[in-house]
């Protein structure tokens, strides 16, 4: 199987790779990622010499990086590429519009074009928008009522791939899944965010109540999922990807904070995000009926991503001081 991955640098794109290599011995894995802050070589250290992996740096909204890779013929596409950090798209939202729908329409119209028969396109349970505590899980066929430019822009990257089925026929499978943590997150994230400040005995900031919810998914159950999505998905269908997990925000913290064993004085109320939304919760009933189900509980896989930031602290000093940009910009021209 040839596989082209975009954003495979970053989270759940590197942790999907290392599934993949570790699934299949006969694999044809290409990357292309642009290696923005979030996209980090070091993710992918470990395989980046495996013959049947190769990186390739480039911009998804780059018609013609993405023409001469799809010629390569892949059996199937799967798209992690975007920017995903909600807080920065209030701040540099032409960014999320960048990638997340120019980026999405170029790599459409190209694998039309190639006729690539699998294409995977990775969104989120945000599209959504905010549920109360009394509103039922999201449906698929339910209306997409973003709240953010990120999730606006999700949104709209879902509209063009409606739009494309519609009126060339070309059929991709869209996947939404709730937020994930786990390994090799960027910590902008509240999860990686909280267990490396408590670990360096910093604030961790709560917005608002901290009572918001949001479904947690170990990334191993989504990267399950989307494999299983390539072999008995059908092109033209949504599926939810949920972790059957809603925890507040407050309860998170308490649970980071207990389990390195530092106080709850590290706990910082701050100023509520705005347009922060309340609620996400997935139903993830069609995708089960595929035989996929989450199998991690996050009281167990909580510890183990702790375990894992633990002992990956040069990971953390890379990340944080960004010393991985300056190899970037001197040997990608970025
Ligand atoms: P991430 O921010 O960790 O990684 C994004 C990757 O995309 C990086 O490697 C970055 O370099 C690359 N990239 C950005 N712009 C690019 C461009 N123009 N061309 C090529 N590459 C580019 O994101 P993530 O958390 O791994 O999320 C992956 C996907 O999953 C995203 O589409 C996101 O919307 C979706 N998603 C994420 C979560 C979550 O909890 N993290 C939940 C639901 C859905
Ligand atoms: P985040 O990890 O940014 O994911 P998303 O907003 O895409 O769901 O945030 C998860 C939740 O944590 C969300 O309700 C916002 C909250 N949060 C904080 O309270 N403090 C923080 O510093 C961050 C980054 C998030």
């Amino acid at each position: 199987m040839k596989v082209l991955i975009t954003g495979g640098c970053g989270f759940i794109g590197s942790n999907f790779i290392h599934y993949l290599l570790k699934k299949y011995r006969s694999i044809k894995i290409t990357n292309l990622d642009f290696l923005t802050y979030a996209g980090n070589l070091a993710n992918l250290k470990d395989v980046a010499k495996d013959p049947r992996y190769q990186f390739v740096h480039g911009d998804i909204t780059d018609g013609k990086i993405v023409n001469r890779l799809m010629s390569c013929d892949p059996d199937v596409v799967v798209s992690f590429a975007a920017e995903s950090h909600v807080d920065r798209s209030l701040y540099q939202p032409s960014n999320f519009l960048r990638t997340n729908i120019l980026g999405v329409q170029v790599l459409l119209e190209s694998a039309r074009q190639h006729n690539i028969k699998r294409f995977i396109q990775i969104s989120t349970d945000e599209v959504y928008g905010s549920l109360s505590l009394k509103d039922k899980a999201s449906n698929e066929t339910d209306p997409l009522v973003p709240s953010s430019p990120y999730s606006a822009s999700k949104a709209a990257g879902d509209l063009l791939v409606k739009a494309y089925e519609k009126t060339f026929g070309y059929k991709t499978i869209i996947t939404r899944s709730s937020n994930n943590y786990g390994p090799y997150q960027f910590p902008e994230k509240v999860i990686p965010l909280f267990i490396t400040n408590a670990m360096a005995d910093k604030p961790l900031p709560l917005y608002g109540d901290g009572m918001n919810i949001r479904d947690w998914l170990y990334v191993e159950d989504n990267c399950r999922a989307i494999a299983l999505l390539i072999n008995k998905g059908t092109p033209g269908e949504i599926y939810n990807i949920g972790g059957n997990c809603e925890r507040t925000n407050i309860y998170i913290t308490k649970t980071i904070l207990k389990l390195l064993n530092k106080p709850t004085s590290l706990i910082t109320y701050v100023k509520d995000r705005p347009g922060h939304d309340r609620r996400y919760a997935l139903n993830i009933s069609k995708i089960t009926r595929l035989g996929w189900y989450p199998e991690y509980k996050f009281e167990e896989r909580i510890k183990k991503t702790i375990a894992w930031y633990l002992n990956n602290q040069d990971w953390i000093k890379q990340v944080k001081t960004g010393e991985y940009l300056k190899f970037y910009k001197k040997h990608y021209k970025i």
